[in-house]
């Protein structure tokens, strides 16, 4: 059986948690599909087309290895594109009792809605504390994000460009 599993998320932008995360799941199925999902609840820096861009130079650089695609979804439900593409599985990052807490519900009814299931998966403790939003605030603010994503990230996120990007943001 060919085994295709979804690792979903903003990827505002891409960290090295996130990497990690990829790295590992692709070792464990066929296929892996990295997908750039619009989540409205956040304030976005980043367009999602350059989201995916980074998300293919980041896995490309990293050499990981597998059948890895990574593709974006702003229409309908997350398990919509899984039942496009035949996938069974979502994988999600946890780094703490807060991601627990807000994955849970997103599983049950991700499993109810079209038998998708959810495997939580947890970060080499190296990036336990990294998140996309402390990228966010760190880069905005001037500082230097370099230790917290892949090389493409922290040359895409230079201080001009950060600060055009913010400047064009909806408050
Ligand atoms: O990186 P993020 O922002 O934590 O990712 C959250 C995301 C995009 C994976 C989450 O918001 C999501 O699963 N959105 C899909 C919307 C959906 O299908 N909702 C209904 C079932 S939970």
């Amino acid at each position: 059986m060919h085994r295709i599993a979804v690792v979903p998320g903003s990827f505002d932008p891409v960290t090295l948690g996130h990497v990690d995360v990829i790295e590992r799941a692709a070792n464990l199925f066929d296929e892996l599909h990295v997908l750039v999902v619009h989540n409205p609840a956040k304030t976005a820096l980043l367009p999602i087309s350059q989201r995916v861009s980074l998300l293919e130079q980041s896995i490309a650089d990293a050499g990981l290895q597998g059948s890895i695609k990574v593709a974006s979804w702003s229409v309908g439900l997350l398990v919509d594109y899984c039942t496009e593409v035949g996938a069974s599985v979502l994988v999600k990052g946890i780094r703490s009792q807060v991601d627990v807490a807000y994955e849970t519900p997103m599983a049950i009814v991700n499993r109810n809605l079209a038998g998708v299931e959810t495997i939580f998966m947890l970060p080499d403790p190296a990036h336990a504390h990294v998140s996309s939003s402390l990228v966010r605030q760190v880069a905005s603010l001037g500082g230097d994000v370099s230790p917290y994503v892949p090389r493409a990230v922290a040359d895409y996120l230079q201080p001009d460009t950060s600060a055009d990007l913010l400047a064009s943001r909806p408050q």
